[in-house]
């Protein structure tokens, strides 16, 4: 039987709309959202070669600066093995190009918009201006309208930032070796228009990273993970209008992709690899782990966090990951025999979706590698100051029912306006946010950067270390933090990172002053 036949029985055949993990769910690892079924076949899960983004390459640099040019636009891509996938990519690919850029070096990079829709691209993790951040009313409009629209009606009822046909986003990047992401953040859209594929790696690298004999080379891999729906003709499947009322938790897929690719197989030698995972998911939540096969276990070593390297690495074995959240973490496959199947798992999914991807160990190499004991010397845990006292902050994430039964999601009871703020941070200070739910949220803050003080009132877990941007809130649980404001003056805004809630309202400014 096929999957999607298994799938259809678990939850009530000919559904097309299939109940999801758990709507709600109390269960701390379970995703929250619903499973949107695909038509068609699934592929069969480690057949497909993993494949990784190219690297993008500058149209020119001076001094201090690299500038670069992408364009959005449609490209069709084989995703389901004999099927065509259209998807909206930067340079028409999905994940768009990886930008490898440098520490307190320029970033310009000239955006075209060839798609029919608005666009707003968000550089995640950056600490970037304001007029450069991608807030979601800053529209890049079309060059060309869709038949039958105007610019005027296109840009709407907010206001914004508005451009035509192209914008220039200026990151000068004063913030150590990061994994970053870039992604679409379209006020109401984000969720389409990045399950469409508007989505790739940021690359920040420094010296401090260049003097540690990490793996690197093609033994330095970003990985992509997200979850997607197909029509019966390949393409991508998201609930229309109509449907959409029925996906107020998140809309969740059915096939596993790592860079774009259905369950894909890597393969690797018996030595060191450094993995930047990241989940660019809508709403499905990870906990992975390495299956070795015959009850065998393998570990991660983390190095790194959303933000940049932790001060010492950290072995886990498993690795929960919220929507946004990055781990750069090392596996050392020297522990298994050539010969070998190690099997990424996600073991907060359910069915075929508890796969993720595969490496198969083929041959001995020889490795000078290492992850020092020591990693980034520059890290210090934030400490509120003598006295303790720095000004504290409360945001509650919250379900409010709208008009109607129509769902709303609120932070701190309000439902995002462009004109309410939340908080007036100093910029230079540190300040202890907490934030509590009664549901999941992956919380997102832009351009601050935080460190997790307390989970629930205990200690932070081992996966809340470093350099944080994004953290999981789980269903009744306060989680603190002490969070950073460097950077820059202005607007930035506070979000829940399951792409559905944020379409959702669950949106809120903070203005640095
Ligand atoms: Cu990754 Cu405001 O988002
Ligand atoms: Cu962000
Ligand atoms: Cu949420």
């Amino acid at each position: 039987m096929s999957r999607r036949g298994l799938l259809a029985l678990t939850a009530g055949a000919g559904a097309a709309i299939t109940a999801g993990a758990a709507g709600w769910s109390r269960r701390t690892t379970a995703s929250t959202g619903r499973v949107l079924a695909s038509a068609g076949p699934l592929p069969r899960p480690f057949r497909v070669p993993l494949p990784v983004p190219p690297v993008a390459r500058p149209v020119r640099s001076e001094r201090g600066t690299d500038f670069y040019e992408v364009e959005q636009r449609e490209g069709t891509v084989e995703i389901l093995p004999g099927r065509k996938t259209a998807v909206w990519g930067y340079d028409g690919i999905f994940p768009g190009p990886t930008f490898a850029a440098r520490s307190g070096r320029r970033t310009v990079v000239q955006v075209r918009n060839s798609l029919t829709v608005p666009t707003v691209t968000h550089l995640h993790g950056g600490v970037t201006p304001p007029e450069s951040d991608g807030y979601p009313t800053d529209l890049l409009l079309p060059a060309r309208c869709a038949p039958g629209r105007t610019h005027e009606d296109m840009a709407g009822t907010h206001p914004g930032r508005t451009a035509v046909g192209y914008r220039t986003y200026e990151y000068p990047l004063p913030q150590p070796a990061a994994t970053l992401w870039y992604h679409d953040h379209r006020m109401d859209f984000s969720a389409p228009q990045v399950w469409r594929g508007l989505a790739g790696f940021f690359l920040v690298s420094d010296q401090e990273e260049d003097r540690l004999p990490l793996p690197g080379g093609d033994r330095d891999v970003p990985l992509m993970l997200c979850d997607r729906s197909f029509a019966e003709d390949g393409s991508f499947r998201y609930p229309g209008h109509h449907e959409h009322d029925a996906f107020p938790d998140g809309v969740l897929g059915d096939v596993q992709l790592v860079n774009g690719a259905p369950w894909p197989v890597l393969d690797v030698s018996a030595t060191r690899y450094r993995f930047r995972l990241l989940n660019a998911s809508n709403a499905r939540r990870y906990q992975l782990r390495l299956d070795a096969g015959d009850g065998k276990w393998g570990r991660f070593v983390q190095i790194g966090s959303d933000g940049g390297l932790l001060a010492a690495p950290q072995p886990l074995d498993t690795v929960g990951m919220a929507p946004g959240e990055r781990f750069d973490v090392v596996i050392d496959f020297s522990a298994f025999p050539v010969g070998s199947k190690v099997t990424l798992r996600n073991s907060a999914a359910e069915g075929g979706m508890r796969d993720v991807m595969r490496f198969h160990v083929v041959r001995e190499e020889r490795d000078d590698s290492r992850v020092p004991s020591r990693l980034s010397a520059s890290f210090k845990a934030l400490s509120p100051g003598p006295g303790g006292s720095v000004p504290v902050r409360r945001f509650d994430f919250r379900r409010t029912h709208g008009t109607g039964e129509r769902q709303m999601w609120t932070i701190n009871g309000r439902p995002f306006s462009t004109d309410i703020v939340l908080a007036t941070p100093r910029l230079g200070s540190v300040e202890r946010w907490r934030f509590s739910s009664d549901f999941h949220h992956p919380v997102h803050a832009h351009s601050a950067q935080f460190q997790v003080t307390a989970r629930g009132g205990r200690p932070p877990r081992a996966t809340d270390a470093g350099w944080k941007d994004t953290v999981d809130v789980r269903p009744y649980e306060v989680v603190e933090a002490l969070v950073r404001f460097t950077g820059y003056k202005g607007r930035y805004m506070l979000h829940c990172h399951n792409l559905e809630h944020e379409d959702m309202a669950m949106m809120a400014n903070f203005d640095v002053t």
